[in-house]
Parts: structure tokens; sequence; C-alpha cells
């Protein structure tokens, strides 16, 4: 390697937080290895094409994945590339994708057409595809027969191995596939670039046990297992010593954390730790299972000024018939008077929660009882989908598939109760003051700013970017249905 390229190399190799992270587990090591191999090489491209070399992460689904792709692109950044959001000047382009619905996976295919385009003007372009549609075997068969241009193919399962990957591919010059079936590693601390100085996902949990019959995603993401809780902590206080203010803990069932650990620790535990992590000022989670969702939990909630008044309980549907073949373990009974047992302890909480409409054999009744429950749940909002049949889950070989015109008309009547009642419930707090979390300058208007109060309610008021990042209080003026203007105080 010339002299030249070895000095810039040294000045942007391994960083605090790396050599830190090598003590903590092998696999680390042999990551942050790989990235240095990688740091050559674009250092070598970069100098031969006289540019800086940009990467495009396009994120699909949840929250899991947003916090993946954080971590994906604290990678890319750490070997040598610069983010871009423009896909037609990235060298990198990766898809993190969800296949949770059709339509999330179909939109995937759409895009990849766009790329090949863009490929051929610029041959040494690297296409990597990942996230959870990567985990379903035809999805892969698939690339690997009619989408050869795209270099690198990997699953949910080993995203630390970036590095590596790339350089795979740029050594044996081959498509790269590697995706794996489920793992036992959790391998943490590689880089992270954020994409909000002062928020952050932290997962506490991987995967699902629950096997909701209409749901893919324990099949792409695997048995649950949770985090050390002294490895969530210490990762919470690097990242608050960081300007971190909030943090989202992150589970598809927050409320099993702790089960398999050597340490009899429950998610009421976590959070009472998590609680005392000094200069953090708010807790919130994601997402926790309503059966599971116990009075410890609560009660934790109640004590803490820290754990946020929002709560997002997914309900599916209102009909205990039709939850039972959901294989969701409550009724609408036992939904109803937890949302009432948590309001009794914290007033002023509120509730979202996401709906199916459709699922097979979902009758008119049923139907009812799901719009029932939007009403007595007093929602603040709702996120809503039509049934998807995903392959390889049990509702996909349900009988009594509901004709598309049915599922659209209640899908429609759905959306309208759901906009009366939780515009309705917004608009309660008009004319109070809310410490707000300012989150940006808001995107319509100039000389504004977005914050979030701590219920999950956005706010637009006057104000500059000196304010991104810092809790204020802003009395609540006028409700516009799903968000408020407010003034500074
Ligand atoms: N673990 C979370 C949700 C993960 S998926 C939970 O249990 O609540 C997010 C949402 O997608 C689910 O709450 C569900 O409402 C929706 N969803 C999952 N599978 C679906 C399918 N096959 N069709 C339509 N919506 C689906
Ligand atoms: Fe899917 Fe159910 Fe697990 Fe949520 S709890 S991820 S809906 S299987
Ligand atoms: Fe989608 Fe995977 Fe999340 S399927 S919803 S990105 S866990």
């Amino acid at each position: 390697m010339n002299t030249e390229i070895k000095k810039e190399l040294d000045k942007i190799k391994p960083v605090q937080k790396i050599k830190e992270a090598v003590e903590s587990s092998e696999e680390l090591s042999v990551q942050i290895e790989y990235i240095g191999k990688c740091q050559e090489y674009i250092m070598d491209l970069k100098n031969r094409l006289g540019r800086p070399l940009y990467a495009c992460i396009n994120t699909f689904g949840c929250q899991m994945n947003a916090r993946d792709s954080e971590k994906l692109l604290g990678i890319l950044k750490e070997i040598g590339f610069v983010e871009t959001d423009d896909e037609t000047k990235a060298d990198f382009v990766l898809y993190n994708t969800c296949t949770v619905r059709e339509n999330a996976n179909l939109r995937v295919y759409g895009r990849l057409g766009q790329l090949r385009g863009l490929k051929r003007k610029k041959p040494h372009m690297l296409i990597a595809l990942c996230g959870c549609m990567m985990q379903e075997p035809e999805v892969v068969e698939k690339i690997k027969k009619s989408y050869r241009f795209v270099d690198i193919v990997f699953g949910t399962f080993n995203i630390y191995e970036l590095a590596q990957l790339i350089y795979e591919r740029i050594t044996t010059n081959k498509q790269v596939v590697d995706i794996r079936q489920d793992t036992n590693e959790i391998v943490e601390n590689l880089p992270v670039e954020r994409k909000f100085p002062f928020k952050s996902g932290v997962n506490i949990m991987y995967g699902c046990d629950k096997f909701c019959t209409y749901c893919i995603v324990p099949y792409v993401r695997g048995r649950e297992k949770s985090r050390e809780p002294k490895e969530i902590v210490r990762e919470i206080e690097h990242l608050v010593a960081d300007g971190v203010k909030e943090v989202m803990l992150l589970g598809q069932n927050v409320n099993s954390y702790g089960k398999g650990l050597d340490d009899d620790v429950t998610f009421a535990n976590l959070l009472a730790e998590i609680d005392k992590i000094e200069g953090l000022e708010r807790i919130r989670f994601m997402t926790p299972y309503p059966s599971d969702f116990g009075d410890d939990v609560i009660e934790v909630c109640s004590k803490s000024t820290k754990i946020c008044n929002h709560f997002h309980m997914p309900v599916q549907s209102g009909s205990t018939r039709l939850l039972k073949k959901m294989n969701r373990r409550y009724t609408k009974e036992e939904y109803l008077s937890l949302i009432d047992r948590i309001r009794a302890k914290l007033p002023n909480v509120s509730f979202t929660t996401d709906i199916i409409v459709g699922f097979p054999g979902e009758t008119e009744e049923d139907f009812l009882e799901t719009l029932d429950v939007v009403r007595k749940a007093n929602y603040d909002s709702a996120y809503t989908f039509i049934y998807s049949k995903r392959t390889g889950t049990p509702a996909a070989k349900f009988e009594e598939q509901v004709p598309e015109d049915v599922v659209k008309d209640r899908f429609n009547r759905l959306l309208e109760v759901v906009d009366e009642v939780c515009h309705k419930n917004s608009k309660r707090f008009e004319g109070q003051t809310a410490r707000v979390l300012v989150e940006g300058l808001d995107d319509h208007e100039e000389g504004m700013v977005t914050g979030r109060m701590t219920n999950n309610i956005l706010v637009h008021f006057k104000g500059d970017a000196s304010l991104i990042g810092s809790l204020v209080d802003v009395k609540l003026v006028e409700c516009k249905g799903f968000y408020y203007m407010g003034e500074l105080v």
C-alpha cells in the first residue's frame, strides 16, 4: 500500500468506541479487521475516482429495522463512505427490507428495477439487500435467479457482518448471499450512526415467540433473545454521555424481556434500572403485549417521571373469537380492563394501537366488536392494516378469506371511527402547557420547529434550530387533529 494511503487510513482507523468493544467479544474483533480491510479498498477507489464515495440506505418497516439501519450506516461510515439520501448519487445502495405485509415486499422489487439502470452507468456501484424479506427462501431464490446485479444479500441475524460481506464481494467478484436461520449470538458495540443526536432506539431483545397466526415476524426474526440488563444499561449510559435524552426500548414483545437470562430479571426490573440513569430524561418502549403487561410494569411506570405517558398497545381485533384464531392470548374484556387499570394509575396516559381488518373468517359482528373497542379504549391514534396473507404463517391456510370489497368497506368505516375518536381525544390537552422535546425544524413552515410531548403527540411552534434537542415548555394553543399548534412559554 502506498504510504500516503496508509497515512490517511491511520487517521480514520479504530476510534475509541471500537477499541472498547474489542475487549467484549471475539466476533467483534473479527469484524473490526474486516472494517480495516474495507477501509483500504474504499480509500483506493476514492483516490482512483478523485471524489468521496457515497452510501445510501433505504429502510422499510418498523423501528427494529430503523435501528438496524443506524448500525449498518455506522459500519459504512467507518469504512469510509459518506452518507447520502440520493440513490442516484450513491456508490453503495442498501435496502433494509420489511415483509410484514405484501405491499412492503412489492415496493422493494419495484425499486430494484431502477437500481439496475443506475448500476449500468456506474459499474463499481454495489447493491445490497438485507432485512426481514431476505429471511424468506423464495425471495432469495428469486434474487439469485432474476436479480444477478444485486451484489450482497444478507438477513436479520448477521447485520454486524456487513464489512466482511463487502470484503467478500470485492475480493471474489461474485454475488454474496449469507442468510442464517437463527443465531445465539448478539453482537453489539460496533459503531452506530444515529439519525437523531438526542434520541435513540435501544434493542432490549430480539425475535418473537408469540406466533400470532397472521404474522411472519417470528419466522424472519427468530426466537426471543434478551440482552443482559447490564449491557443495556451500559449502552444507555454511553448514549446519555453522547447527548441522548430519550430512549425507545425495542422488542417485538417487551413484556417477555428476561426470559432465558440467567438472572431472574423482568421487564419491570429493567425499567426500574434504566429509570435510575442520571441525565436520561425520557423512556419509551415498543411493543408491549397486552396480556403480558403486568401490574409490576404499571407500578414502575406510575412511579417514574421519565417513562413516557404513552403506550402503544396493539389490539389487532376487538372480537374475542377472532383474537383466539389470531392466537392473541387475551379477550376483548381483558384488553379493555387492562386499559382501565393503567388509566386508573396514570390518568393522563395516551394509548395508540394496531388493528387488522379482514382477518380470515372476520364477520360483520367481529368487525363491530373492533369498532366498539376503538370507542371504549379512547385511542389517541391507531395504525390500521388490511390483512395480508403471508406464506408460511398458519392463517395463510385458513379458509374463509374475506372478499376484497367487504374488507375495503370495513377498512373505510374503521378509519372514520378512528378519526372521530382520535380527534376528540387528542383535543383534550388544548390550553394546557406541555413539556416538549424539540426534534427538528418544521417541514412545512419556515421559522417553526416541531417537538414531541411525552404522550407522543407532535406540536409545532415558533422557534429556530438552536432549540433542537432541548426540552421546553409549550402552550398547546390549538389541536389540529393529530397534532397541536403551540407557543413557547
Ligand atoms: N410485535 C408487535 C407488532 C409487530 S408487526 C405486536 O405484537 O404488536 C406490526 C403490526 O403489523 C402488527 O401489530 C399488526 O397489526 C400488523 N401485521 C402483522 N402481520 C400482518 C399481516 N399479515 N397483515 C396485516 N397486518 C399485519
Ligand atoms: Fe407478530 Fe405477534 Fe410477535 Fe407481534 S407478537 S411480532 S404480531 S407474532
Ligand atoms: Fe417488518 Fe421485520 Fe419489522 S417484517 S415490521 S421490518 S420486524
